[in-house]
């Protein structure tokens, strides 16, 4: 079993402030991030019957996205994300690794937005090859390091919220972590996407939740993301807000 890693200093303290906005932003617009969840898991090779674990989970949205007949298992260090988290008898602040499953218990894993506030991802990635079976998938989708969504957020995002943001974002380094750890890289790729809204106002304050602004107004949000991101018009009339990550997708040797 991995030794303990307890999560970053200040991680605890971020989500615990943050986690209660964000998850509102989610629970209000449910699938304005449908195809950040979508593009993880084309990659993970789901089918129906197999279990797939969710790491760090935040408040479990991947669940509504997944094909049928796949199970859920999720993990959220954070109480923040009160609908999730502590769901394993955790205690706040509990380690991010040894992760609450067995060996071998699931059969892919998708790790979605989580671990730009982990400074030391390998622990993490050799726990997960113990949770996930032979032959079973590992899908890791963040923000990439030097990208314009970097940049939004430890500039604009950072200046304006509750926490600050000081991300550590993945590079060629994370997928050499990944080999380190044992994964065989099928794919590593720069995906852009939308966040899909009905308006420009949507928009902002879908933003000003998640990243719990606290310093700035909804129009200097919305000005930050048409200049900072791009921002399209989209089919039926919706609007889309240029989002990125980039996304590994992995195998666990037979
Ligand atoms: C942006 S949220 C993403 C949650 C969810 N995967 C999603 O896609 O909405 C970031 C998540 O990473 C977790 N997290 C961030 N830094 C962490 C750290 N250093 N250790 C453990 N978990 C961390 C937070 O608790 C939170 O669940």
């Amino acid at each position: 079993m991995s030794p303990a890693i307890a999560s970053s200093p200040g991680y605890v303290e971020l989500f615990t402030l943050r986690g209660g906005p964000y998850d509102a932003a989610m629970r209000t617009w449910p699938l304005a991030r449908e195809p950040e969840f979508a593009q993880a898991i084309a990659r993970a090779a789901l089918a129906p019957g197999m279990v797939v674990a969710d790491v760090p989970a935040g408040g479990g949205y991947l669940q509504s996205f997944l094909p049928p007949g796949v199970r859920w298992i999720g993990f959220e260090p954070s109480r923040g994300f009160t609908s999730t988290a502590g769901g394993h008898g955790i205690p706040e602040g509990s380690p991010l690794v040894p992760l609450p499953w067995q060996a071998g218990e699931a059969d892919a894993a998708i790790s979605l937005a989580g671990i730009h506030h982990l400074a030391d991802k390998a622990p993490l990635f050799q726990d997960l090859l113990r949770v996930v079976k032979p032959g079973g998938r590992l899908v890791v989708s963040d923000v990439a390091e030097g990208s314009a969504v970097a940049g939004f957020l430890d500039g604009y995002v950072g200046s304006h919220n509750s926490t600050g943001h000081e991300g550590d974002y993945l590079s060629a380094d994370t997928v050499a972590t990944l080999r380190h750890a044992g994964w065989h890289i099928a794919s590593s790729e720069l995906v852009p996407f939308h966040w899909v809204f009905a308006s420009r106002d949507d928009m902002a304050a879908f933003c000003h939740r998640l990243f719990d602004l606290r310093t700035s107004t909804l129009a200097d949000t919305r000005r930050a993301i048409e200049s900072g991101l791009g921002v399209d018009e989209l089919p039926g009339g919706r609007i889309g807000m240029r989002w990125e990550l980039m996304t590994i997708a992995c195998e666990r040797p037979a």
